[in-house]
């Protein structure tokens, strides 16, 4: 399908919107639309599922879902972070439930069928009763890459490479010395909104100076730039002196780095941000077509300032979600036009909302009108 015929479903016009235009509010409440989201979008896109700071040692596992395909990541005995479906090849139920260690195997509780931890079958009670080839009944492999400390997974086996995917975040988060970080604290909310539009709340600093207080309102929102990938966005914007001098940066940093906070997007639904003292996301389940479970972990160098982070991170989350959930009360209202987006502030929504609909026409053109920026460029840009 090319960009320009349109893609509707359920009524609704899914196409690329025009400049400074939204999609229409049918988008974030059809079931339809959902559906078929979770196929064109989710099921073919990198999906953050994990992270390394949770599978240390062999064995150590972290169960989650890529829209509603449940998986497994484990750290195997060879010290390899595989992903699989969480599906027992005999009957299909979870071989692991939450997260842990699951010391040598991954044991079914059905029927006690059991995998090594790099997804081999080796133990199947009764083993002659079965015609089938079981050497070929491993669990399934589903593609993996990391990020430290976040680990990603990929069910289509036609996507982009995870590094095309990620684009510039690693030479940033090499930067910011993520893989040394630790895991500092966790909040997860259930939220009555379509995972949309907590991904829209999450790629604007428009809200900011009106839903939360000073105390986060710790960057300069009109002096910030945006940047354009395939498959992600960001901000970079700079730090207000008063909030260096609350949380000193982290000492490594080189003094331009030690004033830049990256807020970012990786397409489907997750949030990175990366600021001078601490690594944070905030991934956005989607649970059925008004419903996200919302999960914002933070790391850092030291645990120093955890509690000053704690909680305004839960206060923040908490004004956001205050917000989204009167834009979804307000979405379901018969007849509303579709709304609009700031050309500035609000420019990443655009380009979040071209990646929707290029992912549901089929996901066959490029968005190079947006860029893509090289990281020397962009360092420059921002120098
Ligand atoms: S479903 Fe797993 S052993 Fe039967
Ligand atoms: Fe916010």
């Amino acid at each position: 399908m090319s960009m320009t015929e349109p893609v509707i479903i359920d009524g609704v016009d899914l196409s690329a919107p025009a400049p400074g235009r939204v999609l229409p509010p049918r988008a974030y409440t059809s079931p339809a639309v959902y559906e078929a989201e979770l196929e064109r979008i989710f099921a073919r896109s990198w999906v953050h599922v994990a992270d390394t700071t949770d599978l240390r040692s062999p064995g150590d596992f972290v169960t989650g879902s890529i829209g509603t395909t449940p998986v497994v990541v484990v750290r195997g005995h060879d010290g390899e972070i595989r992903t699989f479906l969480n599906a027992c090849r005999h009957r299909g139920t979870t071989v692991a439930e939450g997260s842990g260690n699951c010391g040598k195997s991954l044991d079914c509780p059905y029927h006690a069928w059991s995998y090594a931890t790099d997804g081999r079958l080796i133990g199947v009670p009764d083993r002659e009763e079965f015609s089938c080839d079981l050497s070929t009944m491993g669990l399934v492999t589903v593609r993996t890459g990391v990020l430290a400390p976040m680990v990603f997974a990929c069910l289509d086996a036609g996507a982009p490479t995870f590094e095309d995917w990620i684009g510039a975040w690693p030479p940033l988060m090499k930067l910011g010395r993520t893989d040394e970080m630790q895991f500092l604290f966790e909040y997860t909310y259930d939220v009555d909104v379509n995972w949309k539009v907590y991904v829209e709340n999450g790629l604007e600093g428009y809200h900011v100076r009106f839903v939360h207080d000073m105390l986060n309102d710790f960057v300069e929102t009109k002096t910030a730039r945006h940047f354009f990938e395939e498959h992600a966005n960001y901000t970079h914007a700079f730090v207000k002196p008063e909030y260096v001098a609350m949380a000193p940066p982290a000492p490594h940093l080189m003094e331009g780095d030690r004033l830049f906070a990256r807020f970012g997007h990786v397409f489907p639904n997750l949030i990175p941000v990366l600021s001078p003292d601490e690594f944070s996301y905030l991934r956005i389940d989607p649970i059925g077509p008004e419903k996200i479970r919302l999960v914002a972990r933070s790391f850092a160098l030291s645990s120093e300032f955890r509690e000053l982070r704690e909680d305004s991170v839960d206060r923040t989350n908490k004004q956001d979600i205050a917000a989204v959930s009167r834009v979804q009360r307000g979405l379901r209202a018969r007849g509303l036009p579709r709304g609009a987006h700031a050309s500035f502030l609000e420019t990443r929504i655009g380009h979040f909302e071209r990646m929707v609909a290029r992912a549901m026409a089929g996901g066959t053109y490029s968005l190079s009108h947006d860029g893509p920026i090289t990281f020397e460029k962009r360092m420059s840009e921002v120098a």
